[in-house]
């Protein structure tokens, strides 16, 4: 994944091109985006072909986010049980890009950093994933991409370059420049220099996927081999064409995009989901008795379960305003959340602000959000909560649910101390309280015993964010704030 600023560096370098690093303002960044993924290989966008992340048994998906607005990031990768090597290789990626964001980037205004993730192959003996960076500003289409894989045989990670035989490098630079030259706004000095030497080529031929027909697509990103108003510039490479110039894994792959093994073959062992207790089917009445509504967000994340297992210990029912990328990685423990009782709330696609973005985009990312859950839980989400609490008029008008915000904030994400979060909860809970937690920190899944102990001490009923504002339906036009006064 190249950052824009850093693609900067060396393009000037070559004397060609010296494109400003500086953002021309908060223009936001073109959702490619819009196919949902199906449960079978599918098409992206930019016919690059996907498959389900529910083909791999056990998967998980890592998210971390700040959630300070000023300074908006969200990441995320997959941690594929029996591929160690590769979830630390794409943990090391992500995490190495939010560093670099949080350095440079953070008091620029328009900037947010955005990971998202697709898998390209998933079956057989590879694994593969696309990261979509989003960025803002310039007048490029706004994203940077690259493609990691794994070899479940040898358990080597590998970058894109190694799906191309090294001895036939030389042919394929050769009939990628070929059909490059067509591109508007193709440099070839540009491509003849990132394709100079093998340290080169791993670095700039690091977006190559299949379509389903296995023609190779390479991707470069902006400014990369060519002039930046051109944006990313893609070649296609027929299959025919490309079999002879790939690896052995290269074609491994290529096999597996076209005609999938119906398994993965890792040797990492699966740890079946936990069957939890059904949550209290006793309702409260929050007009007679003390309510407090317990929400996580950014969720399912690894500790997901265990907070599961928390709640129902105290007949407790919250809500978990849920990322749509992670219902499709982690279905079940979406399904298992809305079978213990609990509500389930839409987050967003992949934690973008949404504020940053178009009128139809973030109806797009909500609906497909909905759409994600509905597949894992069957259950259809009726409210919505932003990301980063971020909202103006074209995502009140956009929203297809109220916006529901909260009232007591443990800042969670800030101080990863299970003591503190307790603390934070607790000296603010009141009738009413709307309390805003994130489940994808196990300090604070650590922190919920005690709070559920002293707060059911106290007299206190744990109910859903619909229960605590009366259970009817909300009007769509109201962002709610707190049960304790709906009229903020
Ligand atoms: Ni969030």
């Amino acid at each position: 994944m190249k950052h824009p600023c850093k693609i900067t560096t060396v393009v000037a370098i070559t004397g060609l091109v010296t494109a400003a690093c500086a953002v021309s303002g908060p223009t936001p960044a073109r959702d490619g985006r819009r196919t949902p993924p199906v449960h079978a290989a599918a098409h992206h966008a930019d016919g690059i072909a996907t498959v389900s992340p529910t083909w791999i048994d056990g998967l998980r998906v890592i998210r971390d986010s700040g959630n300070d607005r000023s300074c908006p990031w969200s990441i995320a990768y997959p941690q594929v049980p029996g591929a160690d090597a590769f979830t630390a290789a794409l943990r090391r990626m992500v995490e190495g890009r939010r560093a670099d964001f949080l350095g440079q980037a953070c008091d620029q205004p328009a900037w947010e950093l955005n990971l998202d993730f697709a898998f390209l192959a998933a079956s057989g003996d590879v694994i593969g994933v696309r990261y979509t960076e989003w960025w803002l500003g310039g007048a490029g289409d706004g994203r940077s991409t690259t493609t990691r894989w794994y070899d479940t045989e040898t358990g080597k990670v590998l970058p894109a370059s190694a799906l191309v035989e090294p001895g036939s490098m030389g042919k394929f630079a050769a009939g990628l420049g070929t059909a490059l030259a067509r591109k508007q706004g193709f440099d070839p000095q540009a491509f003849r220099e990132a394709m100079a030497d093998d340290a080169s080529r791993a670095r700039y031929l690091d977006d190559l996927a299949f379509t389903a027909r296995g023609d190779l697509v390479v991707t470069f990103d902006e400014s990369v081999v060519g002039v930046a108003p051109a944006g990313q510039l893609r070649a296609v490479l027929p299959a025919a064409t490309v079999r002879p110039l790939l690896s052995d894994f290269g074609r491994r792959v290529q096999r597996q995009v076209v005609e999938p093994e119906r398994r993965l073959r890792l040797n990492g062992t699966v740890s079946p989901s936990p069957t939890l207790p059904p949550a209290s089917e006793e309702s409260s009445d929050c007009r007679r008795v003390k309510c407090v509504a317990l929400t996580f967000d950014d969720g399912p994340g690894p500790s997901t379960e265990v907070l599961l297992a928390h709640l129902a210990r105290y007949h407790a029912r919250a809500t978990f305003f849920v990322v749509g990328q992670n219902a499709v990685m982690s279905p079940d423990v979406v399904r298992q959340t809305a079978e213990a009782g609990h509500e389930i709330g839409n987050h967003s696609w992949s934690h973008r602000d949404l504020t940053r973005l178009t009128a139809d985009q973030v109806h797009d990312d909500l609906r497909r959000t909905d759409e994600a859950i509905r597949k894992a839980s069957g259950v259809t989400p009726t409210i919505v909560r932003p990301p980063y609490g971020a909202v103006n008029a074209v995502v009140r008008a956009r929203t297809p649910h109220p916006l529901v915000m909260w009232s007591v904030d443990t800042l969670d994400w800030k101080y990863r101390d299970a003591a503190r979060v307790t603390r934070a909860a607790l000296s603010a809970a009141k009738p009413g309280a709307i309390i805003l937690f994130h489940d994808i920190h196990p300090t604070t899944v650590a922190a919920i015993p005690r709070v559920l102990r002293t707060l059911s001490a106290r007299g206190y009923h744990f109910v859903t964010v619909t229960q605590a504002l009366g259970g009817g339906e909300i009007p769509r036009t109201r962002t709610v704030f707190s049960g304790v006064s709906p009229a903020l």
